[in-house]
């Protein structure tokens, strides 16, 4: 049993938890991820670790309630534990000096990409963070970005903070701008990630996105995950999550996302609140 030590509600819908995993902490490296299962009959959620503590044997996750899974986990409280986190999954960032990156977060994106962004930054790289959200209540981790990053942008759909526009907007003025760019890392939804790899492809720019299709195992068992990357057969549990950004097919992973669509629906009418699942 993993014990959750804080819970803290970042947005609307949003919420941070701070849950005592010290094997995972140890070993986790910026990039990696968790799976867990709230109780028995729970289905596995695949989550980023945001943040970890060696000291304390503490790991972070930060996470949107979008279906039941996500909904049920939202509702434990410090004190309780939830039943397995498996991890650290996945392969770590590569963290190397670079010169300039641009670390682009949009949504519950920017989660995953603050650990990423500290680690460039400690590599001795220039780090320009771009994060983004649909209006400034949407916005997360605005203060701790700030603190890793050596300029920071904020963008927001409806303009009510930073400015009005998209993620992409203060890459192209940079690109505009002339400005060096070694290296992008963008995280966040498939279209925001897709439209970030459609900017810097002229520009032949380093890109990497982390990516999200739906997982099981985490193992590279099941298949899953699999995502085509340069026309080859990959599963993002195992090969990933990060891949290089010209390389990958949007459009499959989007068509592969809307899969369980149906299902999905279905189980949000009972809200969460039952075992049917
Ligand atoms: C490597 C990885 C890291 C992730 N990190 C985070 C994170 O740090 N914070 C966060 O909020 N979310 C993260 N996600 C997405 C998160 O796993 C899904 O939002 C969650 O599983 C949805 O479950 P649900 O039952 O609440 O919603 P559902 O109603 O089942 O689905 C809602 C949406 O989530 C997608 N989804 C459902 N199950 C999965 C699954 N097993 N894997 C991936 N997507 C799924 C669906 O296609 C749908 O678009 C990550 C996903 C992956 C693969
Ligand atoms: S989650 Fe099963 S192969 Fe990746």
């Amino acid at each position: 049993m993993y014990v959750i030590e804080k819970t803290e509600e970042l947005s609307q819908g949003v919420k941070s938890f701070i849950v005592k995993a010290p094997r995972i902490a140890k070993k986790c490296q910026p990039g990696q991820f968790i799976i867990l299962r709230t109780d028995e009959d729970g289905e596995r959620i695949p989550l980023t670790i945001a943040d970890f503590n060696r000291e304390t044997g503490t790991i972070t996750l930060i996470f949107q309630e979008v279906g039941c899974s996500t909904r049920q986990l939202g509702r434990l409280q410090a004190g309780q534990a939830i039943l397995d986190v498996a991890g650290p999954l996945g392969n770590a960032s590569h963290i190397d000096k670079f010169g300039t990156v641009v670390c682009i977060g949009g949504g519950i994106g920017v989660a995953p990409v603050y650990p990423i962004a500290r680690a460039y930054r400690e590599a001795g790289n220039k780090v320009v963070s771009i994060i983004g959200a649909r209006n400034e209540s949407l916005l997360i981790l605005e203060k701790e970005m700030a603190a890793v990053s050596d300029i920071l942008h904020v963008t927001t759909d409806d303009g009510s903070k930073g400015h009005k526009g998209m993620v992409i907007d203060p890459l192209k003025s940079m690109i505009a701008a002339g400005e060096k760019i070694d290296l992008v890392i963008a995280i966040g939804p498939v279209v925001m990630m897709r439209g970030v790899a459609e900017v810097t492809r002229p520009y032949g720019i380093k890109t990497i996105v982390s990516l999200n299709p739906i997982m099981v195992d985490g193992t590279g068992m099941c298949g899953g995950c699999r995502v085509s990357v340069g026309n080859t057969n990959k599963f993002a549990c195992v090969d990933g999550p990060e891949f290089d950004a010209h390389q990958v097919d949007f459009t499959g992973l989007m068509a592969r996302q809307r899969m369980y669509l149906e299902h999905e629906k279905e189980e949000r009418k009972c809200g969460g609140e039952c075992s049917c699942h």
